[in-house]
């Protein structure tokens, strides 16, 4: 059976930054506020005329780049988004004709924040059982155009922000060299209402209405809720991903949470008794960019040399859903 290695990693994130001074002053904020409830300094917005796939497209060719390969060698795409670009068709394809990629499969991924982490679990699955050799795996997102950008949003709109991060994945056949060794997924949807996007939405007659735009057509978040899930189900499943590997948290050299809230991550550190150095935050420059989050972090470790070969890598995820996950990789 193959395994599977990270063979490049890229991200892209638009120009436009937004502090916290400028949200102060579309409601009513203030940057103190936000930073000490959620570690975010400022953020990253697309401007009009950018897009989620346009992201994705620069994050993947820098992938793509990192691993020497041309995207003619590419065998599936795997976009993980909540937010694409139109309801229908998904990103996937988008992506893949900006590529200019073979007329492969390109597969959309809503498990929302937890989304890269499903994503490269279901990568592993296919390459592990020989279906593909080379895929390429996408966390992009623009919230910023779906947030309430008033002080009735501003539990959320303060939070999400805009980016790209991406992944190629790779077979090969060296049981000692680089690999995915092991995953935990989950979700329990008692919880779907907790962190959710009411409409539009198939249940309503009709799917468009007018007066959804003002009431369920923003993320509806119970902040207080999310936060005391996240905290232990992710330790928990990075626990569980270590255990399917044969390894404890004693041995990550680098464990990568979602950027869901600096004190989220700050609680998952303490739990699993790591020290500042074995865990990477951003959230201070980049926000809560969903499913992008982790893929962004996983490059800009790279690209600083903070992981070395064989060193275990942990990434752990948790959002709306509830859904969850955790990967544990050698690098
Ligand atoms: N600026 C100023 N005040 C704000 C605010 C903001 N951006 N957002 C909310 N508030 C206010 C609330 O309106 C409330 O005011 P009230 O007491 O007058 O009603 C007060 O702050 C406390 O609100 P609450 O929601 O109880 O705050 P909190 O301490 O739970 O912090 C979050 C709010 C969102 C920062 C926090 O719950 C959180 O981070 N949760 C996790 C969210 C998350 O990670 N989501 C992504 C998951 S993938």
């Amino acid at each position: 059976m193959p395994y599977t290695q990270i063979a490049g990693t890229g991200h892209c994130v638009p120009e436009r930054v937004v502090t916290n001074d400028e949200l102060a002053g579309m409601m009513d904020t203030t940057d103190e506020w936000i930073q000490q409830r959620t570690g975010i300094r400022e953020r990253h917005w697309i401007r009009e005329g950018e897009s989620g796939a346009g992201l994705a497209k620069v994050a993947s060719e820098r992938a793509l780049a990192a691993a020497h390969i041309d995207v003619g060698e590419v065998e599936a795409i795997l976009f993980a988004t909540v937010s694409p670009d139109h309801m229908a068709p998904g990103n996937g394809v988008f992506l893949q004709r900006e590529l200019g990629a073979g007329m492969i499969p390109a597969i959309d991924i809503r498990t929302q924040c937890s989304g890269f982490i499903y994503s490269l679990s279901i990568a592993d699955a296919y390459i592990r059982a020989g279906v593909f050799r080379t895929i390429l795996v996408v966390g992009a997102e623009v919230q910023s155009t779906g947030m309430d950008i008033s002080t009735r949003g501003r539990n959320t709109a303060v939070i999400f922000a805009d980016g790209a991060g991406a992944v190629v994945l790779q077979a090969h056949d060296d049981a000692a060299g680089s690999a995915i060794l092991g995953w935990d997924l989950h979700s329990d949807g008692t919880f779907a209402e907790k962190l959710w996007v009411d409409a539009p939405g198939a249940i309503y007659h009709p799917r468009n209405q007018a007066t959804h735009i003002e009431t369920k057509g923003f993320a509806q978040m119970d902040g207080k809720e999310v936060f005391r899930h996240a905290s232990t189900r992710m330790p928990e499943s990075v626990r569980a991903a270590l255990s399917h590997a044969g390894l404890s948290a004693s041995d990550l050299a680098l464990l990568i949470p979602h950027q869901a809230n600096l004190r989220i991550s700050e609680m998952v550190q303490r739990n699993l008794e790591l020290r500042d150095d074995q865990v990477y935050n951003n959230i201070d420059r980049l926000g809560n960019t969903t499913a992008a989050t982790i893929p962004i972090a996983l490059d800009e470790c790279v690209r600083a040399g903070r992981l070395k070969r064989g060193d275990i890598l942990a990434m752990t995820a948790f959002g709306s859903g509830f859904l969850w996950g955790s990967a544990v990789l050698r690098w």
